[in-house]
């Protein structure tokens, strides 16, 4: 039998809320019960609130497509990341959203991603080079990944390489960030009473201070530049000249530092997370990764945006990897109204939280749910699982701006480092999945590199 890709083990039995609370610290995965990958909707009952989580398709439909205004983003999400996120797009509401996104989300269209691409191929070609430069070693692949993504990110927004002085800078911050505010994981989920994620731990306050410090420079170097005629047709421009079709505003400099901020942790972590993820199930499955070498080699890429669209199995493969590994494992969302869910009343209040880990798996929606089966985005489940029940990027108006974005990027990088290289597992050292804020592994990814040629 083929080897299932690995998954965290289910939490066995109940647990008090001090346990839950303890394993959710350290894992939100395991933390959790076999049973929500059968379940259409389970609840937790808490001294402190109510959450359900829900995974019957018509009811996702309900919460992010159909009334998504009634289902806020929960406030216990924005309390944990407001330091370093401030008023960004991921946090806010209501008017302030929607008047956000009416600015953001142009810069983000189809057509806008054409003119992205050349960063986007220069970031693959420097993250081949990186590789190329270890082959031989046992390397931590989360760690290359999170470069690269950083790297595309600090490209497409202000046409800057990581090796610029200010976008490595942000980059070592945000990782250092990362370490030192544990709370961020809890904060989302946890129930905990209210002021509880207010207990900023006081290094990762002045860590977010300092990250907000240098994109600062950036935005305002940037608006200068606007002024001056002289600002690069990059995405912050982009961004940064488009009025809000409504009011005719634009977002001032610092109003700009809250957005910069959420791209770099949204669009770094989660496409990190997912690369890192793909390369080892092509370790994992050798075979596949042939086919992916093949499809980039007779393909010949050259830079061309039309490139992309022809790399089929590598967009499979991609796909494959966000429903077994999907970076933003879980989502939060807030009742407004008191609601009727299946046979259970929702009061106000209530934390409705969605899981596309366990949808991603769910028995009673996917065939072989654990198994890593790239083919079945060219069949029927495509169509049906592949829109009722598959939320890499969430659905609706809230969608993740960054989708279309995402899934260039990652089937670009993807391609261009196995066109020339070989990625192998190392004995013992298979990861075990768990997430924070992302789905990642708990000692990181450790694949040996080889050089491709023709004889091996
Ligand atoms: C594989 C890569 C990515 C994945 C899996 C991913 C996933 C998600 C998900 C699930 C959400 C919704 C979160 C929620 O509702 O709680 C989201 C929101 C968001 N993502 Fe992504 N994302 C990825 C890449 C990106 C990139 C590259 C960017 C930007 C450059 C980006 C920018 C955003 C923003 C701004 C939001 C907030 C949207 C809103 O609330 O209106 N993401 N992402």
């Amino acid at each position: 039998m083929t080897e299932l890709p690995p998954k965290p083990k289910a939490r066995e039995g109940r647990v008090s809320l001090r346990q839950y609370a303890k394993l959710f610290r350290q894992d939100i995965l395991s933390a959790q019960p076999a049973k929500l990958y059968h379940a259409w909707m389970a609840e937790f009952r808490t001294p402190f609130f109510r959450s359900f989580l829900i995974n019957q398709p018509e009811l996702l439909k309900t919460v992010l497509k159909e009334r998504p205004m009634d289902f806020p983003k929960s406030g216990r999400i924005s309390e944990g990341l407001r330091p370093l996120l401030g008023e960004s797009v991921f946090l806010t509401n209501g008017e302030t959203w929607l008047r956000q996104r009416r600015i953001i989300d142009p810069a983000f269209e189809g057509g806008r991603l054409r003119d992205t691409y050349p960063a986007m191929w220069q970031a693959s070609l420097a993250a081949q080079k990186r590789l190329a430069a270890q082959v031989g070693q046992e390397v931590e692949i989360e760690e290359i990944a999170s470069h690269a993504a950083a790297d595309v990110i600090f490209r497409t927004l202000f046409s800057i390489p990581i090796e610029d002085e200010i976008a490595s800078e942000v980059f070592r911050e945000f990782r250092a960030y990362q370490r030192s505010q544990p709370i961020l994981n809890v904060a989302a989920f946890l129930p905990l009473p209210r002021w509880m994620p207010r207990f900023f731990r006081r290094d990762t306050k002045a860590a977010a201070k300092r990250i907000r410090g240098l994109i600062k420079q950036l935005t305002d170097k940037r608006m200068a530049e606007i002024q001056a005629g002289t600002a690069p047709d990059d995405l912050a421009t982009k961004i940064m000249t488009t009025k809000d079709p409504e009011t005719g505003e634009t977002f001032t400099s610092e109003e700009m530092v809250d957005q910069v901020a959420i791209f770099f942790l949204a669009g770094h972590e989660t496409s990190a997370s997912a690369l890192a993820w793909a390369l080892y199930l092509m370790a994992l499955y050798p075979d596949w990764q042939e086919k992916l070498a093949e499809e980039a080699q007779s393909l010949g890429l050259s830079g061309a945006f039309s490139e992309v669209s022809k790399l089929r199995l590598t967009r499979d493969v991609f796909r494959e990897t966000l429903r077994l590994y999907p970076p933003v494992p879980m989502m939060v969302r807030e009742a407004t109204c008191p609601e009727q869910f299946r046979d259970r009343k929702v009061p106000v209040g209530a934390q409705i939280v969605l899981s596309p880990w366990h949808l991603h798996r769910h028995d009673r929606i996917w065939s072989d749910p654990d198994a890593f089966k790239p083919e079945r985005w060219q069949g029927e489940e495509a169509k049906t699982c592949g829109r009722d029940a598959y939320l890499p990027f969430s659905a609706g108006p809230r969608v993740c701006t960054g989708a279309g974005f995402a899934m260039v990027e990652g089937v670009l990088l993807l391609a261009v480092l196995l066109r020339d290289l070989r990625v192998e597992r190392v004995p013992g050292k298979d990861p075990i999945p768990e997430a924070h804020l992302t789905v990642r592994a708990r000692d990181g990814i450790v694949l040996k590199l080889r050089k491709r040629t023709a004889e091996n």
